[in-house]
């Protein structure tokens, strides 16, 4: 991380436009991430992410606007770039009939990483138990490992992932958050793409929402959740209060049921809740706040239906 300044943006985008055909995969998207910067980009599928994320890599070519990577161009490609960069893309290609240990070393001699590397590495990502296992009989989890293995092994200043948590299992996940966390730590910047939206909100400091190739909301997830002013539920056992009961409460948007609970929908959540306990007792009555996935699905929903 020699080359590291602090002062200059990991990536500056402008206007950054790519087609397919009849199809704008990205139209026109301008952002910058900062130096050590966790950043997310969210949105539905088909929506450009893993474009734009491969323009950024410089694994593909925009069509328009300006591209710049630690200070320089990835486009066409760029060897002083290269180790400077960890990537895993959304299609990983692997040597299927190397064991998951020789894989990675193959990996690392590119960029002259040696053994202890590539065994940090392996205990990193939670494969040395599968390391003399051949890639092609691993599960679809333990090779996404492999993957995001084969981005870090040669300690990277700026990494990008894509969807790097979709095939796995919830404490795989929370695994590779720790990892994450910890190279965040370091000061390396991270860039990836999730349809998890409770891992964006627990991870990035700033997320991007694309829709159709454009971004339509882009900041902290705290933020955004804070200005969408988006209802808080809460959820009352149903054996407890009505549903007819349960609307005449002062302040309450919306009563619906759903499964056991009664669901109460409002924006003045504290004389609501205090109303409730008078009628119901609060045993057993959950509150649900607004999450990111609450702003990231009315941000899509409109262009999902389209
Ligand atoms: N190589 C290609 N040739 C033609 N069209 C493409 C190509 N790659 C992507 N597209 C199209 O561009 C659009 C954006 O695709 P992209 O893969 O960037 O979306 P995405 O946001 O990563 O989606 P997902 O969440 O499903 O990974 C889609 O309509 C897709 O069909
Ligand atoms: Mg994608």
């Amino acid at each position: 991380m020699t080359q590291a300044r602090p002062d200059e943006p990991a990536i500056v985008l402008e206007d950054v436009r790519k087609r397919y055909g009849d199809v704008q995969a990205v139209a026109g998207i301008s952002l910058t991430v900062g130096r050590g910067e966790f950043f997310g980009v969210l949105g539905p599928n088909g929506a450009g992410k893993t474009t734009l994320i491969e323009i950024v890599e410089g694994l593909r070519e925009a069509d328009s606007g300006s591209v710049s990577v630690l200070g320089l161009p990835p486009w066409p490609r760029n060897m002083a770039l290269l180790p400077r960069l960890g990537v895993q893309t959304q299609s990983s290609a692997f040597f299927t009939r190397l064991t998951a240990r020789e894989h990675l070393s193959t990996v690392a001699a590119l960029y002259g990483v040696g053994r202890q590397g590539v065994e940090r590495t392996l205990s990193m990502v939670g494969l040395l138990g599968q390391a003399d296992i051949r890639v092609e009989v691993l599960s679809g989890g333990q090779r996404q490992r492999l993957a995001i293995a084969s981005a870090l092994v040669h300690g990277p200043e700026l990494i990008f992932l894509d969807e790097p948590t979709a095939a796995l299992d919830p404490q795989a996940r929370r695994d590779l958050w720790k990892v994450l966390r910890a190279l965040k730590g370091e000061g390396r910047t991270i860039v990836y793409t999730t349809h998890h939206l409770d891992e964006a909100e627990a991870l990035c400091d700033r997320v991007a929402i694309v829709v159709a190739g454009s971004v339509v909301a882009l900041d902290s997830p705290g933020r955004l959740v804070g200005a969408a002013k988006a209802p808080t539920r809460l959820l009352v056992p149903a054996d407890r209060i009505t549903v007819e009961r349960a609307e005449r409460i002062e302040g309450a948007d919306r009563v619906c049921v759903e499964g056991d609970s009664v669901v109460i929908e409002t924006r003045a959540a504290g004389p609501v809740l205090a109303a409730v306990g008078e009628v119901a007792g609060l045993d057993g009555v959950r509150t649900r706040t607004a999450t990111l996935e609450d702003v990231y699905l009315e941000l899509t929903g409109s262009e999902q239906h389209a």
